[in-house]
């Protein structure tokens, strides 16, 4: 039963060693906010962090992730304050969102190695496919989200959409939950 920590909480997944860390993510730990586009590796809907590198969680099994730390847009911040999350919406780089979460967390691990990317660095870095065609708003919003970082500028919070970051936790039962989850649980 591979082990790891997933938005700073110890868990142990009851699942096939080689179950791809997508489904472990969104079946057993109830973590939907990391999205299932291609499956293959292509689009970057599933994108989570891993030991702070953005990785394709539909490519890695839960025993290639054991003992190592993940994070997932829930995880990024729990009151959407990161500041990638704050320039993605005022920006209005964000359409129907279902790329949005992987998105964000490319962009975030991209910031954390450089504050300044240019425009053909997030082009590189950023290899998300977005159905909606954001990318030259989202140019601007990690560039944006990066002076942030720098703190060169500051944006204001962006609105909650309709929820409290803590009423969004009660239906998240993996942000509070530590020990083994069961993917079986749901049907018992
Ligand atoms: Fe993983 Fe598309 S679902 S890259
Ligand atoms: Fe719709 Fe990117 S905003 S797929």
């Amino acid at each position: 039963m591979p082990r790891m920590t997933v938005n700073e909480r110890p868990l142990e997944f009851d699942m096939e060693p080689h179950t791809p860390l997508l489904w472990a993510l969104r079946d057993a730990a109830n973590l939907t906010g990391t999205k299932f586009g291609c499956g293959n590796g292509d689009c970057g809907a599933c994108m989570v962090m891993v030991d702070g590198a953005a990785l394709r969680s539909c490519l890695i099994t839960i025993a290639e992730a054991e003992g190592r730390f993940i994070t997932t847009i829930e995880g990024l911040s729990r009151d959407r304050s990161h500041p990638v999350q704050q320039a993605l919406v005022a920006e209005q780089a964000i359409q129907c969102g279902f790329c949005t979460p992987g998105i964000a967390m490319a962009a975030a691990a991209l910031l954390q190695r450089n504050a300044a990317p240019s425009e053909a660095e997030i082009e590189a870095e950023i290899p998300n496919v977005c159905r909606c065609g954001v990318y030259p708003r989202l140019v601007k919003a990690i560039q944006r989200a990066g002076r942030v970082t720098r703190r060169r500028e500051t944006i204001s919070a962006a609105p909650a959409p309709g929820i409290s970051a803590a009423d969004a936790a009660k239906a998240v039962p993996a942000l509070r939950a530590t020990g083994t989850v069961n993917a079986n649980a749901s049907e018992e």
